[in-house]
């Protein structure tokens, strides 16, 4: 049979047609861009209109420890314990996790290079599930507990927190996270604020100056942070949608300048925006806020990203400037598309939110590939963490020399937290850490001799009485507090027995709720009796009674302060806790710490008491700043409210003297310089917080009273060794704003400097400015705002 062989030209023909194939698939391959450093634009113009709307909205979410949603929960969203999540993407269940607990990633699109890169909480450590299954079932993910913010802004040290940041940072960078969500600055409105540990202060130039130094520490590892929340987003209550009013003056002088601070001092890779609505609309929907403002008037250069599941409108939100929805769902990229076909969404407006995204991934880590180790130095972290501790803890109080205490003595110690104590808040700001020095084991480290009946009362007590408590569902589930253990009779004894007494006093707080007053703010029955039963039989016989506050916000203090010798104010201090505080106890550490949160007498004299959380009372929808600029001690100190501890106060076991109070000049030309030394005149060394606030002169708007302009913290002082501090003071720090003019403006006269160790501790010079200045105009903005929806009508 004769074969039918194919013709030579015929197999030429084949040939060449194979080789044409094969040069123009090479062709296509090449000419689909991959993402490189420096081709942002090229790859926006190669992606579909699909795949833009997928990029800019999260890969959805997954609830650590939560089994796989089944497709409907999946669809019509999963309820978590008490509140539904809202649909997620499966995504989110079905794609394997980089880092397992994260809080979200975001969509690949391996066709032009672009990885998922991972978000993770939050501001006092990196919470990611410290347990994994699998192969990897016998190794733990822990992360260190950093103490809160609240507590390093308290140490009024940007080295520090910086410091802090660099190894927080590393943490991020070892466990494979991209971006960091914190620090959250929001500002400490009102004591009740549920969130407040997760804060820094009362007062922007703390809250921006911190947040800069953290997130120059934390960046420093080739990682990204996002701070938060984007803005006047004060309280818990009803925080998903609660409406903020609030003057633009009000905006601009305390609740938008920690962010410009913080961005002009440090620009953070990413900014979150808020839950809240503000003057009506959702903050994540406003454009004037997150473009006008943030980008046109301070030139932030990042990306914005919404909080989880915040705001309604994704079409609003993108062209508000939210270049990311978090944690996304497939709706919001549905709805994008469409609106784009439509015309609603400008393309140009969802290109620029891609081109923020892709600026974003080639700098993280997923994209370059980092091999990271899982196995972050948390030893030499822990050190870290507890010299920042101490460094942030504040003496409150100390009679006679009550503090220190030498480690030779035996201590009674009181009070549930002692034995267990609070390392940090709860929700996204809890830590999975793999431990907790409790204050009885600080103290046992440091030599003290601690009575072990009464530790062995306390732990027994506190096991069955844990035993009892609710299991919590979700991170957002904080059981209620244990009682105090009635003391029946114990006390006498230890009287006998110990040198001094110790009580801590407890609190803890966290996402999803505002603090109460009565139990809370206030202390309640079982707490004042213990304080006082103790400091009775510890006084009668010649003994200190010494007040630990292991707290997350603000406490009264003035009802009991008199009946104690000496308060420290621990906060909530990470995962070295008593380590930390027994370096304080001990004198190892002398303590310098001040505040950066008024503690008043009274809780209803807080001007934001009246207007929190808002209206109506039963479940509010509205909150009014009725306030304005009045918050903290800027109330405080104009209204010449007495405070129980007054925002800057802080104690040392040493003294200091301030002396030689220079000004440059005596009337101001575009700057002013001041200088003042300050002496150790005490017998052991320390550190002083030297705070510069200034008055303005009152014309046409009223003012504070004083401002904070600056601050710093001395080196360690020896015995008689002197510092001389230096500040500079610019046009823009003696400019209030004015809302008639659009304008930042120095009035014309006398300005009051006031140097000194707090806000009313102070020594004064004054200086002249000959004729106004006005420092900056600014965009009209912060107004009710038109929708995106009405745009087009
Ligand atoms: C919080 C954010 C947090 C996010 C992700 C939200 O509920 O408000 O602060 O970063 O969850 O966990």
């Amino acid at each position: 049979m004769k074969k039918n062989y194919p013709s030579a030209p015929a197999i030429a023909m084949v040939i060449i047609t194979c080789l044409l194939q094969v040069t123009s698939y090479a062709q296509t391959k090449k000419r689909v861009v991959q993402l490189n450093a420096n081709n942002a634009k090229q790859v926006v113009a190669a992606m579909t209109l699909e795949e833009k709307a997928k990029l800019v909205v999260g890969m959805g979410f997954k609830m650590p420890g939560m089994p796989t949603p089944t497709p409907k929960q999946m669809k019509e969203g999963i309820d978590i314990g008490g509140f539904k999540l809202p649909p997620s993407d499966p995504d989110a269940y079905n794609i394997p996790e980089k880092v397992p607990g994260a809080a979200g990633r975001t969509h690949a699109i391996p066709r032009l290079g672009i990885p998922s890169i991972t978000v993770a909480d939050g501001p006092a450590g990196v919470r990611i599930s410290p347990k994994r299954g699998g192969k990897d079932s016998l190794k733990t993910y822990y992360a260190t507990a950093w103490p809160v913010a609240t507590l390093l802004a308290s140490s009024w040290d940007t080295a520090l927190v910086r410091q802090v940041g660099v190894a927080f940072g590393n943490e991020v960078r070892e466990y494979g996270v991209d971006v960091l969500l914190a620090p959250g600055l929001n500002i400490h409105r009102n004591p009740l604020g549920g969130r407040n540990f997760e804060y820094y202060s009362e007062d922007p130039l703390v809250s921006g100056r911190m947040t800069a130094a953290i997130v120059n520490g934390i960046q420093s590892n080739g990682v990204g942070t996002s701070i938060k929340h984007f803005v006047a987003n004060n309280q818990e209550t009803n925080r998903n949608s609660i409406n903020t009013v609030v003057s633009e003056r009000a905006m601009r002088e305390l609740y938008l300048k920690g962010f410009e601070i913080g961005i002009k001092g440090a620009q953070p890779w990413t900014v979150m925006s808020s839950y809240n609505k503000l003057q009506g609309v959702y903050t994540s929907e406003r454009r004037d806020l997150l473009t006008t403002i943030l980008r046109g008037e301070w030139g932030f250069k990042g990306l914005v990203m919404t909080d989880w599941f915040g705001g309604k409108d994704a079409v609003a939100q993108m062209h508000a400037g939210n270049d990311l929805l978090m944690p996304g769902g497939p709706q919001q990229s549905d709805d994008i598309v469409a609106a784009v076909k439509s015309g609603k969404l400008p393309l140009a407006d969802l290109n620029t939110n891609v081109e923020h995204m892709l600026n974003l991934i080639v700098k993280s880590q997923s994209f370059k590939k980092y091999n990271y180790s899982d196995a972050p130095d948390l030893a030499a972290h822990a050190a870290v963490a507890r010299m920042a501790a101490a460094e942030g803890m504040i003496l409150l109080k100390n009679t006679d020399k009550a503090l220190p205490v030498s480690t030779n003595k035996s201590i009674a110690v009181f009070g549930n937290t002692s034995y267990d104590i609070i390392a940090g808040g709860s929700g996204s700001g809890d830590v999975n850490k793999a431990y907790t020095v409790s204050l009885v084991q600080g103290l046992t480290n440091a030599g003290y001799n601690v009575n072990e009946n009464l530790k062995n009362s306390y732990t027994a007590y506190l096991t069955a009485a844990k035993a009892k408590q609710p299991k919590a569902r979700n991170i957002f589930m904080l059981p209620p507090p244990i009682p105090e253990m009635d003391l029946n009779g114990m006390v006498e004894k230890q009287a006998d027995d110990a040198a001094a007494a110790i009580i801590t006093i407890g609190r803890n707080a966290g996402e999803g709720a505002d603090r109460k007053i009565e139990g809370d703010f206030n202390l309640n029955n079982a707490e004042k009796a213990i304080i006082r039963v103790i400091a009775d039989a510890f006084h009668a016989k010649g003994k200190k009674v010494i007040v630990v506050l292991n707290i997350g916000g603000v406490i009264e203090t003035a009802s009991w302060k008199d009946n104690v010798d000496a308060i420290l104010l621990a906060w909530q201090p990470g995962l070295e806790a008593g380590n930390a505080i027994a370096d304080i106890i001990s004198g190892k550490v002398n303590p310098s710490g001040k505040l950066a949160t008024t503690f008043p007498v009274d809780y209803n004299e807080i001007a934001s008491s009246k207007n929190f959380p808002g209206l109506p009372a039963d479940k509010p929808t509205e909150v009014t700043y009725e306030e304005g600029v009045y918050v903290g001690y800027r109330f405080f100190d104009t209204f010449d409210i007495k405070p129980s501890f007054e925002f800057g106060y802080g104690l040392s076991y040493t003294n200091f003297k301030f002396s030689n109070l220079k000004l440059s000049a005596p009337t101001f030309t575009g700057s002013m310089d001041i200088n003042v030394t300050v002496t150790n005149t005490g017998s052991v060394a320390g550190k002083e917080v030297v705070q510069l606030y200034l008055g303005a002169p009152v014309k046409t708007m009223d003012k504070p009273q004083d401002e904070l302009k600056g601050f710093v913290k001395t080196k360690l002082l020896a015995p008689g060794e002197s510092q001389t501090v230096g500040f500079r003071i610019r046009a823009t720090d003696l400019a209030s704003f004015y809302t008639d003019k659009q304008a930042w403006m120095a009035d014309a006269g006398t300005y009051t400097v006031k140097v000194g160790s707090s806000s009313r501790n102070t020594q004064s010079v004054t200086f002249n400015l000959a004729t106004d200045i006005i420092t900056e105009k600014v965009n009209k903005v912060l107004v009710p705002q038109v929708h995106i929806n009405e745009l087009k009508k």
